[in-house]
């Protein structure tokens, strides 16, 4: 059902220097804005890959700490891939939003991975998947790979995301020879991760700052909303069309993560940006 994760979606401060951050160090490209009725701006869209965006919201409120401590239950992080990090680590030195002397760690065998924090906070994680060589020297992003969240309980969690949504279970990172990430698949090759360990809970406000939800591609909305309730999975926001011509519902996960499903119309922005 779950082809994907379409957008990860972030309530901000200061636009400017999100934009910056965002656009000139992670070398992400504005693809369109949406304005709400009164005309005030009100989503900036910026394009990762075909169907992959980040959403960055205007007029987030503090009204939260915005320290992703392993033990905050919540959205933790998300991970964008790159064919070489060479370019992207130069930009965010230049910015000033990663020290000078600043190394991407080793990651599997011949990858490299580097965690930044964006402007206001929020956790990102940068990686480069296989040597430079494999890509032919092409210097470019290549998409999400993950996003990342602590849960209070994996097992309530995976009966929502793997039991009641479908999503397959994948080997999971292990820590200490014992289980710690559980990983699903979100389908295009992206992953879905659990992070045992959540034992606070941070607020989470439609206009709290920092992440707000995250939205999955599917293929048919409606069956997937049919599926939750003949499942007994509560529905937060019935499908409709949006501002963009995209039919959208809302749950929220166990953990009062608000998740939203989108099936993307061809006349929309996103399959058109
Ligand atoms: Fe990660
Ligand atoms: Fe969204």
């Amino acid at each position: 059902m779950v082809t994907g994760i379409a957008h990860n979606a972030v309530n901000v401060l200061n636009m400017d220097k999100m934009l910056d951050f965002y656009q000139n160090g992670l070398g992400l490209k504005k693809a369109f804005e949406l304005h709400r009725e009164d005309g005030s701006p009100w989503i900036i869209y910026l394009k990762i890959a075909p169907g992959a965006f980040v959403e960055l919201f205007y007029d987030g409120v503090v009204d939260r700490d915005q320290n992703y401590a392993p033990s905050q239950i919540g959205f933790n992080h998300w991970c964008i891939t790159y064919t070489k990090l060479q370019s992207p680590l130069a930009r965010l030195t230049a910015g000033a939003y990663v020290k000078a002397d600043t190394k991407p760690v080793p990651f599997h065998g011949d990858g490299l991975n580097l965690w930044i924090d964006d402007p206001e906070g929020n956790g990102v994680e940068i990686r480069q998947l296989k040597g430079e060589a494999a890509y032919g020297g092409r210097d470019e992003i290549l998409g999400i790979d993950h996003a990342a969240f602590v849960v209070s309980d994996i097992n309530k969690a995976l009966d929502f995301y793997r039991d009641k949504l479908g999503m397959k279970e994948l080997p999971p990172i292990e820590k200490d020879g014992k289980p710690w990430i559980s990983c699903l698949d979100a389908g295009n090759g992206q992953v879905w991760e659990l992070m045992r360990g959540g034992t606070q809970v941070r607020a989470n406000t439609w206009q709290s700052y920092g992440s707000t939800h995250v939205c999955l591609a599917c293929d048919d909305v409606f069956a997937t909303v049919e599926t939750l309730r003949s499942k007994n999975y509560p529905i937060m926001i019935e499908p409709n069309v949006g501002a963009d011509k995209n039919t959208q519902a809302w749950v929220t996960d166990p953990d009062g993560n608000r998740i939203e499903f989108m099936q993307i119309h061809p006349d929309s922005p996103q399959a058109n940006a």
